[in-house]
């Protein structure tokens, strides 16, 4: 499909499947070379942020093999195609995270204010590593001092849907991912 319409908007393809599981898949080699000492003892927390998220982490569990607990989390800062810069804790941390690894797994990283304040909030909860794994970058726009350490793609400053990111909820369940076309 060339253009896709989510409510009262119309979005064109921007990054094929294809494209998408190739990143992911340099994004797994990464992953399994830079945790291949979890053990089942210490396993690395998976912390995946609802919803957009989903789609990255499954794609993200069928690749690395190191020993993992999957966890998830919902903070929001987002209404129809704009932060609002108010973060929302939906579904707040899971509990016992005192002296492990994390890993936050986001779909996407605009103005980083959700990815601060989830750092800020594992720091509370005293975890021993916290990193940054996203699936995509507005690099343009991010101005925060969080390190992300894993970018799967970066991307201009442009809406996007699909692969799990939204508009208004509508537009997770489209395999590729599109931008708002402005051109209309
Ligand atoms: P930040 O707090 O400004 O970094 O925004 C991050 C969150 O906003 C992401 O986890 C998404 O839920 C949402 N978001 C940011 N950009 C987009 C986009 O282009 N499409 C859909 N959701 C987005
Ligand atoms: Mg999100």
């Amino acid at each position: 499909m060339e253009k896709v319409t989510l409510h009262d908007k119309t979005f064109r393809l921007f990054i094929p499947n294809a494209d998408i599981e190739k990143a992911i898949d340099a994004v797994a080699e990464r992953l399994n070379k830079d945790y291949a000492d979890a053990t089942d003892e210490d396993p690395v927390i998976l912390l995946c942020t609802l919803n957009g998220a989903v789609i990255y982490a499954a794609e993200l569990l069928k690749r690395v093999n190191f020993p993992l607990v999957l966890k998830a989390c919902k903070l929001s800062s987002y209404e129809g195609t704009a932060s609002t810069g108010v973060v929302k804790t939906e579904v707040p941390l899971p509990k016992h995270l005192e002296g492990k690894r994390v890993l936050i797994v986001e779909d996407i990283v605009d103005t980083g204010t959700t990815i601060v304040a989830m750092m800020q909030q594992l720091k509370e909860h005293k975890v021993k590593d916290a990193r940054v794994c996203t699936l995509l970058l507005k690099n343009e726009v991010y101005d925060k001092d969080v390190k992300l350490d894993y970018v799967a793609m970066e991307i201009p400053n442009r809406f996007i849907v699909g692969f799990g990111l939204d508009y208004n909820e509508l537009g997770r369940n489209i395999k590729d991912i599109y931008v708002l076309d402005d051109s209309k």
